[in-house]
């Protein structure tokens, strides 16, 4: 088993920046065990059938496959969310947007636009019950992936099919937004190729999608948005009538979220 993982972890090294954490974590679903157990059982021979099930993983993850994609999950906060081409495979610094709406009183009621995979609003939901939580989502095939997952994980939110907040008659203290922020046109790296353009693509710098949303957001108290360009979409929001506009930085320390407030 050592000898099959180093093997795949230097195949892999084209494709990935972590070859190793990969090929452990296919190796792992091939055999479906969890990937600790791999440490223990190193010694232990891979069988044909094994054998055949993690080469035919290994080989998607060298045609760039996602392996979140590839193992059909990926964690986010406390839950983990099953996600498919559907979807945006949920990044760590959207975690912010979450860490934003675990500020909102009690009760307050709260949309997560442009869900996805429904991670911001159902971490959200499931640290904050206490919350009023809604998402929406203009693609279907979206909008059943969160739909499901609320289901499997037993999280209540209200998911409805909108364009931005269109036809949203509810009205929220606070809206939570990680919509599409690339600009068209941008050369991506081979393994968000596989993520829905609808998901990346925000018009000719991106910023479309927050231009479209700032007026439906007119009369509310509190507005974050994960963006690609911070200080222009802070502006946007300041021009919006925003009393006062923060950046915010990832882990990373790219500024990635603005948050409004009147
Ligand atoms: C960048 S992805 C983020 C998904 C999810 N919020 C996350 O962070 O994991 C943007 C999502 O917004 C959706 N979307 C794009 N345009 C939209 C619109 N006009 N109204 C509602 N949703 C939209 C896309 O289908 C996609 O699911």
């Amino acid at each position: 088993m050592a000898q099959a993982l180093r093997d795949a972890a230097a195949r892999l090294a084209a494709s990935s920046d972590t070859p190793r954490l990969d090929a452990e974590l296919l190796l792992a679903e091939a055999l479906g065990v969890r990937r600790e157990q791999l440490v223990l059982d190193a010694n232990e021979e891979l069988g044909p059938e094994a054998f055949r099930a993690f080469e035919a993983l290994v080989l998607r993850r060298q045609a760039c496959e996602p392996v979140a994609y590839i193992l059909g999950r990926k964690e986010f906060r406390r839950i983990t969310l099953c996600v498919d081409r559907r979807v945006l495979i949920p990044r760590p610094e959207t975690e912010l947007l979450v860490e934003i709406g675990l500020t909102l009183p009690r009760g307050a009621s709260v949309v997560d636009v442009g869900t996805g995979s429904g991670s911001v609003a159902l971490a959200l939901k499931d640290e904050r019950p206490d919350l009023d939580v809604w998402g929406t989502e203009v693609d279907p095939g979206a909008l059943a992936v969160a739909r499901a997952n609320a289901d499997r994980l037993g999280i209540e939110v209200e998911f409805v099919q909108a364009d931005l907040l269109e036809g949203v008659s509810r009205r929220f203290d606070a809206v939570l937004g990680n919509l599409p922020y690339v600009a068209e046109g941008s050369d991506l790296p081979p393994d968000i190729g596989y993520e829905p353009d609808l998901a990346l693509f925000g018009g000719p710098d991106g910023l479309d999608p927050v231009r479209r949303l700032l007026p439906a957001v007119a009369e509310v108290p509190l507005v974050a948005l994960e963006v690609g360009l911070a200080q222009a979409a802070a502006s946007l929001l300041q021009e919006a009538g925003f009393r006062s506009v923060e950046r915010l930085r990832d882990l990373a320390g790219h500024e990635r979220v603005v948050v409004g407030r009147r």
